[in-house]
C-alpha cells in the first residue's frame, strides 16, 4: 500500500489518506510516498509502518543514533533539525487553533544548542537481561550501549551500570540524574528486596555521584550518601533532591528560566503554581513584591524552602498543596501575575474558575509541555485573558515533545 504523507501531527505521526481514510504512520515527513503495512485497521483510521520511502523530503536525513526506530526513546531523529523546530511549530499553531479556538502564530523559537547530548536526567530500564529503554509503544526493553541524546557523562556510566544490573537480578530500572555544576544522583528500583553496596556501586562508576536512593514498591526504603545534589543556574543556586523534578534539557535550563523572568514586572505580587524546586519561584522572587509557590511533592517543598534560604530569598513562601486547592489557602495574596507550568493534563477546570475569579489578576505566564492541554486550557481562559505571545522552547530535540511558554492578559 502506498501513501502519500500530508503532513505531522501532534504525537509525531505522519497522516496520509488511504482510500480515504486517515492512516497515521511513524518516522516520515510531509510529501513523501510511502510504502507501508497495516498494523491496526480500526473504522475510522489505520496505523502503518514504513517499509520503503519511495519519494524522500529534502528534510530527510540518516538518523545518528544505531538504535532509532527500535528504541522509543526518539521519533524525530530522521528529521534535519531546523525541520523538526517547524514542525513542531505547525503543530502547536494548529492545537491553538483547533482546541484553544485562536489563531495565533508562534512569536519565538529557541533552539537548543546542541541537538543531542542534552538529557541530564535518563531512566533506563532492565528486563531480561536486557538494559536500554522501552521499544516504540511497547514495554520490551531495547537494550542500547549509548544514548545520542543523553549527556556524554551518563554515556561513560551505561557500562557499569549495566553490570551493576547484571550482578543484582533484582534491578528493574537505574535512573541518573546528572547535573551541570554537581555530582550525579542514582535512583535504583528494584522488584524485591537485595542488598547493595554503595562503596562499590561507587568505585565501579566512571562517574561521580553524590548519593543513590533504593526503591521498593516506588518507596525509597534507603539512602546512601546524600539525598540531593545541587545546580547553578545562571547566578541562582538549586539543591534538587532524588524525588524532586527539575528541567531535562541541560543546554535549556537558562534559556527557560530567562523566558519566564521577562514577562514577570518588578514589584507585582507573583505566583508559581508547580513550582517544582523554585526554577522559577526563585529569581521572580527576587524581583517581587511578595510572592509565593505552590507544590504538591513533599521532597520538591523541602528542596524549594531550601533553596530560598541559600538564594537570600525573604519575601516568599512555599504552600505544600495541590494546585486545585491552592487558590483557596492564598486568597490574601492578591496575586498580579500567575505562573503556571503543570504536568502534561495541564489545568483543572475548578482551578481555572478559581483563577478567573482573582480580581487583581493582569497576567498568565503559561509554561506547558502539552500543547493539547494547554490550548484546551487557554481556550477555558478566553473569555477574561487574551493570548499575547507564544514562545517555543525545544527541551526536547529528536523528539515530538512540544515545550512552550504562553503569555495571557487580562482583556
Ligand atoms: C513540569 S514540573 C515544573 C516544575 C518547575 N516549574 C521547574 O521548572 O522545575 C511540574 C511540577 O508540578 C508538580 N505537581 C504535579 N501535580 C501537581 C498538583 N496537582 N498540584 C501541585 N503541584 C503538582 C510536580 O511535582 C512538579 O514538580
Amino acid at each position: 500500500m502506498i501513501v502519500n504523507i500530508e503532513k505531522i501531527v501532534y504525537g509525531g505521526k505522519g497522516l496520509g489518506k488511504l482510500n480515504s481514510k486517515t492512516c497515521f504512520i511513524p518516522y516520515v515527513l510531509p510529501n513523501e510516498k510511502v510504502k507501508i503495512n497495516i498494523k491496526k485497521d480500526k473504522k475510522s483510521f489505520c496505523e502503518g509502518y514504513p517499509l520503503e520511502i519511495l519519494e524522500k523530503s529534502e528534510y530527510r536525513v540518516n538518523p545518528e543514533c544505531e538504535y532509532y526506530t527500535k528504541c522509543g526513546g526518539c521519533d524525530f531523529q530522521h528529521i534535519s533539525y531546523e525541520k523538526q523546530l517547524d514542525l513542531k511549530k505547525e503543530i502547536l499553531e494548529e492545537a491553538l487553533f483547533r482546541l484553544g479556538k485562536i489563531e495565533k502564530k508562534v512569536d519565538k523559537i529557541i533552539p537548543s544548542e546542541n541537538p543531542f547530548y542534552y538529557r541530564n536526567r535518563v531512566q533506563f530500564k532492565i528486563n531480561n537481561g536486557e538494559f536500554g529503554f522501552f521499544a516504540p509503544e511497547s514495554n520490551d526493553v531495547i537494550n542500547i550501549d549509548s544514548c545520542k541524546i543523553s549527556h556524554l557523562k551518563i554515556n561513560e556510566a551505561i557500562e557499569s551500570l549495566k553490570k551493576l544490573s547484571k550482578n543484582h537480578k533484582n534491578i528493574k530500572e537505574i535512573h541518573i540524574f546528572y547535573p551541570n555544576t554537581e555530582k550525579a544522583l542514582l535512583n535504583i528500583y528494584l522488584n524485591e528486596f537485595e542488598e547493595l553496596d554503595f562503596q562499590t556501586i561507587k568505585e565501579n562508576l566512571p562517574i561521580s555521584i553524590n548519593g543513590a536512593g533504593i526503591y521498593l514498591k516506588n518507596k525509597r526504603i534507603k539512602t546512601f550518601g546524600k539525598s540531593f545534589t545541587f545546580e547553578k543556574v545562571g547566578k541562582y543556586n538549586f539543591r534538587i533532591s532524588l524525588d524532586s523534578f527539575f528541567q531535562v534539557n541541560r543546554f535549556q535550563i537558562e534559556n527557560i528560566l530567562n523566558e519566564v523572568l521577562k514577562e514577570i514586572e518588578e514589584n507585582k505580587i507573583v505566583g508559581d503554581i508547580f513550582c517544582g524546586v523554585g526554577l522559577f519561584t526563585i529569581p521572580v522572587a527576587k524581583k517581587s513584591k511578595k510572592s509565593f509557590g505552590v507544590e504538591i511533592n513533599k521532597s520538591a517543598v523541602k528542596d524549594a524552602n531550601y533553596n530560598l534560604k541559600i538564594n537570600n530569598i525573604q519575601n516568599t513562601k512555599i504552600f505544600e498543596t495541590s494546585a486545585s486547592k491552592a487558590l483557596d489557602i492564598i486568597s490574601g495574596y492578591q496575586p498580579e501575575i500567575l505562573i503556571f507550568d503543570p504536568p502534561r493534563t495541564g489545568l483543572y477546570k475548578d482551578l481555572i474558575n478559581k483563577v478567573l475569579n482573582l480580581k487583581k489578576l493582569e497576567k498568565i505566564v503559561y509554561v506547558s509541555c502539552n500543547p493539547a492541554t494547554a490550548s484546551r486550557d487557554i481556550n477555558l481562559l478566553a473569555d477574561k485573558f487574551k493570548l499575547k505571545k507564544v514562545k517555543m522552547i525545544d527541551m526536547f530535540p529528536q523528539t515530538h515533545h512540544i515545550e512552550s511558554i504562553f503569555v495571557l492578559e487580562r482583556i
